[in-house]
């Protein structure tokens, strides 16, 4: 926390007024790239989703079909973009809407489908063939995130549609609250919140044991199923979802390690990998953003987590040659040090843009928080407003970085070779371009409430 603290403040500009600061930020949007990066990445997205040769409303993870072969529907890759599209959707032009829209109602019946059809681990399986039969071939599985990512995509998606006058629709494709019938959101709800003390895999498919990442999405989908289901009328379900989110709480506050100063990736492994010693891992930033709530639980600018953020990046320092460059903004993210999955091969882990767009994202974040707590007097407010700034500074500089190592295009593939800094591993992978636009979407946020930070002091 210490060297977070005095790396950003090393940051500041002294001496400035917020103001000043502020119209900075607001000069500093006008920078194309992450607009421009944003727009080509919902064009992406939405590629992806349906291919030609596959069931309406699969989402392929990427189209490379080997070294390795990505043409299949991820459930949490699925469930983190159709998130960021449900938003995409909420604010869309009239010419994107009826796209994006076909592409979420899709994504709904592709869904429903997959969860009835026999796989080896139930609604905890991993991936589905683009046709939707299940894949059956030896796999880390189950994976717990991807039922809980599944229900907050489609629970944003009934969302929007209720506040579009269609809640019987919802009541009759998405959530049902009587007893006995099933439902696409109550399923999964039902299956978090029932299996949720279980061991699963981990995001990275590599762990089998209790994980940071999988309880902070378990967490949300039982806030926000206890919120849908409220509204749905089912109270019952209600409490007993806002139960479980408690009890989420309590086991995610064993993963910190005071003494190590970080939120751990991993407890209580059961089986696979054995070399993550450090249990340092960025799945743990992405944790926070994808289970994030706004609700005060675990904030960006809580110490602890300002210090995980700040020694993940450390570490990768150290881990990647590229990063020891000196001329190239920022610090390039990878998924955790002892990583060794380069796509191809297992001789070594490389950054990753979703992992580098992670600790922007987070950075922005945590701005946007200590804006809005700011205090009500000027100094603390000054103060508030410079140490935001920082944070964004800050935020930027990993935007940079995957700026600096993007394809001409714009295009990104999974991993950046850890050498030479050029695109490696798969192509266009579409869970990058949910993350750019998520980036996106935090910046400006934050953005927004230092300018009204700004008005009122007028
Ligand atoms: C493929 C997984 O997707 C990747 O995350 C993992 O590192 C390798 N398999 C090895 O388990
Ligand atoms: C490997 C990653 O480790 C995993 O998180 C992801 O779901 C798959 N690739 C598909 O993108």
């Amino acid at each position: 926390m210490k060297q977070a603290l005095t790396f950003i403040r090393a940051v500041f500009v002294s001496g400035v007024t917020s103001l000043v600061l502020i119209s900075a930020a607001q000069a500093r949007l006008s920078d194309p790239w992450l607009p421009n990066e944003a727009s080509l990445s919902l064009q992406k997205i939405v590629e992806n989703i349906s291919p030609p040769d596959g069931r309406p409303g699969a989402i392929i993870a990427a189209r490379s079909k080997e070294k390795p072969n990505y043409y299949y529907h991820w459930v949490r890759d699925a469930g983190i973009v159709m998130v960021g599209v449900a938003n995409e959707y909420a604010v869309a032009n009239p010419h994107d809407k009826p796209i994006l829209r076909r592409k979420l109602s899709e994504y709904l019946d592709f869904s429903t489908y997959i969860q009835k059809v026999p796989a080896p681990t139930g609604l905890g399986e991993p991936k589905f063939n683009v046709d939707g039969s299940a894949y059956t071939g030896p796999w880390g599985r189950p994976q717990n995130d991807g039922p809980a990512l599944r229900a907050i995509s489609l629970i944003h998606w009934a969302l929007v549609l209720i506040r579009e006058g269609q809640i019987d629709f919802v009541r009759a494709k998405m959530y049902d609250a009587r007893v006995g019938v099933a439902s696409v959101i109550k399923n999964d709800l039902e299956y978090v919140s029932h299996h949720w003390t279980q061991p699963s895999f981990d995001l990275w498919e590599e762990v089998r044991g209790d994980h940071f990442y999988t309880r902070m999405v378990q967490r949300r989908a039982m806030i926000e199923g206890s919120r849908l289901a409220e509204l749905m009328g089912d109270h019952g379900a209600s409490a007993w979802y806002s139960r479980q989110a408690r009890l989420l709480e309590t086991e995610l506050m064993k993963f910190w390690d005071p003494a190590r100063g970080y939120f751990m990736a991993t407890l209580n492994q059961v089986e696979g990998l054995d070399y993550k010693t450090s249990q340092l891992d960025t799945a743990v930033i992405l944790g926070l953003l994808h289970g994030s709530l706004n609700d005060g639980f675990l904030p960006f600018s809580d110490p602890r987590v300002l210090s995980t953020l700040d020694k993940i990046s450390k570490s990768f320092v150290q881990t990647f040659s590229i990063n020891q460059k000196g001329n190239i903004p920022g610090v390039a993210i990878g998924r955790y040090p002892e990583d060794r999955y380069g796509g191809v091969d297992f001789n070594g882990g490389n950054p990753w843009p979703l992992c580098t767009l992670a600790l922007a994202e987070a950075y922005y974040r945590a701005a946007g928080e200590v804006v809005r707590h700011g205090g009500t007097s000027p100094t603390t407010k000054l103060a508030a407003g410079k140490m935001a700034m920082a944070m964004l500074d800050l935020g930027d500089v990993y935007v940079q970085r995957v700026q600096f190592h993007a394809n001409v295009d714009g295009s990104l593939s999974e991993q950046m070779d850890r050498n030479t800094g050029f695109m490696t591993s798969v192509p266009d992978l579409t869970w990058n371009y949910a993350a750019v636009l998520s980036t996106l979407w935090e910046r400006n946020a934050t953005a927004t409430q230092m300018q009204t930070l700004a008005a009122r002091k007028r």
